[in-house]
């Protein structure tokens, strides 16, 4: 019998990477992929794997307790890898309460039916998080698993409390949980709200490449191929109870970040040196903007064996080439033709 696995919120930029990736390698376990395909969810992210025989998709809202428990209750769950999140930082702050609906209430309601329902003698229940959890660094040091949380973002605190919750029904119910906190993701498919390919649209269209404040915040960037790499990793190794710290080893300042992003774009778009610089627009910052994120990520390396596989020069070429070379699947978002897709493929059903 195939173990069925639940992966929320995989219509997403980092869930898609990750059910491909475990539809692709694991034929013994049935994948369904739970996701409300809310403005960040997109099912052409999975074209290439949607006919797949151990692959279903459920459109399904997490924070409805009847439609998460009647899947709960009619399967026999083995685990979950819960990734299903809003999870835009300046959507947080004009609209908070949308986090704390799907961040935590959903959350609670996936455990609550997991713990009823799920095969928690044999399964676990994975929370994928964040860093923001920890809030904010100087010049110096790095988070690490025991790093206080301090969050300072609606989107991380909804993160933090979340992950909370998890630790809390580990203690409290024995449930058998493992998180991840993992720092910025950047590759294919991700939603042109967030800096990068927000960046790459804005080039190839000419349009201001807005940089909040002076561009000074620093962020650790780590290929999204590398996250998967690593939740796969977690969610078979990773022991009940635990955190794992995930990270790029690879600051980087967002102005220096923005003008390496320019270049490469100056030179595949054939445009002269300097050209996409010009379009760097300083803006208002950000309201409680992070200073500086930077993972420790030395236990999962040394108890999972897990690395990133790729370094900053080629996973970043990668990333520009695909956006470059994706134009319907960007202007459908950015248009959100790509709505209409679920409809087409799912209305004939
Ligand atoms: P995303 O915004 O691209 O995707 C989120 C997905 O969740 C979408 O498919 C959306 O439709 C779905 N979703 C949202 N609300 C839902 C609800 N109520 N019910 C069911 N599905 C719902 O997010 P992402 O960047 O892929 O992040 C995935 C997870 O990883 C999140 O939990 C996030 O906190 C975490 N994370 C993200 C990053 C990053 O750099 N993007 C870094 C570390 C951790
Ligand atoms: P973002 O991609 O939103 O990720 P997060 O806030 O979760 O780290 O932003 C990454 C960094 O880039 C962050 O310091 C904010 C900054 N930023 C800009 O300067 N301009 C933008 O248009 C965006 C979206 C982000």
């Amino acid at each position: 019998m195939k173990k069925t696995i639940v992966i929320t919120g995989g219509a997403g930029f980092i869930g898609s990477h990750v059910v491909r990736r475990f539809v692709n390698k694991y034929p013994e376990y049935h994948i369904i992929n739970l996701d409300a395909l809310t403005y960040a969810g997109n099912l052409e992210n999975l074209r290439d794997i949607e006919g797949a025989e151990n692959y279903e998709f459920l459109k399904a809202d997490i924070t409805n307790i009847a439609d998460v428990e009647a899947l709960f209750k009619s399967r026999n769950i083995h685990s979950v890898i819960h990734l299903a999140a809003e999870s835009h930082v300046d959507r947080s702050i004009s609209n908070p309460i949308d986090f704390v609906m799907t961040n935590v209430v959903g959350t609670v309601v996936l455990m609550n039916a997991y713990k009823a329902y799920g095969d928690t003698q044999n399964g676990r229940f994975y929370h994928v998080s964040t860093d923001e959890v920890y809030g904010t660094l100087g010049d110096e040091g790095k988070f690490t698993e025991t790093t206080p949380y301090s969050p300072n973002s609606p989107y991380s605190a909804s993160k933090a409390s979340s992950d909370h919750f998890v630790r809390a029904y580990h203690e409290t119910f024995k449930l058998p949980v493992v998180i991840s906190n993992c720092s910025n993701n950047y590759g294919s498919h991700q939603f042109p709200e967030k800096l990068i390919p927000l960046m790459i649209h804005n080039i190839k269209n000419e349009k201001a490449l807005p940089v909040y404040g002076k561009g000074e915040n620093i962020r650790d960037w780590l290929w999204v191929e590398d996250h998967a790499s690593a939740i796969d990793a977690v969610f078979h190794q990773g022991r009940n109870g635990e955190t794992y710290n995930i990270g790029g080893n690879n600051e980087w300042k967002n102005i220096d970040l923005v003008h390496k992003l320019c270049e490469i774009m100056d030179s595949k778009l054939g445009k002269a040196a300097g050209e996409s610089a010009k379009l760097i627009t300083y803006v208002t910052d950000r309201a409680g903007h992070d200073f500086r994120y930077a993972i420790d990520a030395s236990k999962i390396e040394a108890e999972l064996g897990w690395k990133p596989s790729v370094n900053f020069a080629e996973g970043f070429e990668k990333t520009i080439d695909w956006y470059l070379s994706n134009d319907e699947w960007l202007s459908n978002v950015t248009s959100g033709n790509y709505q209409s897709y679920y409809e087409n493929l799912y209305s004939k059903r």
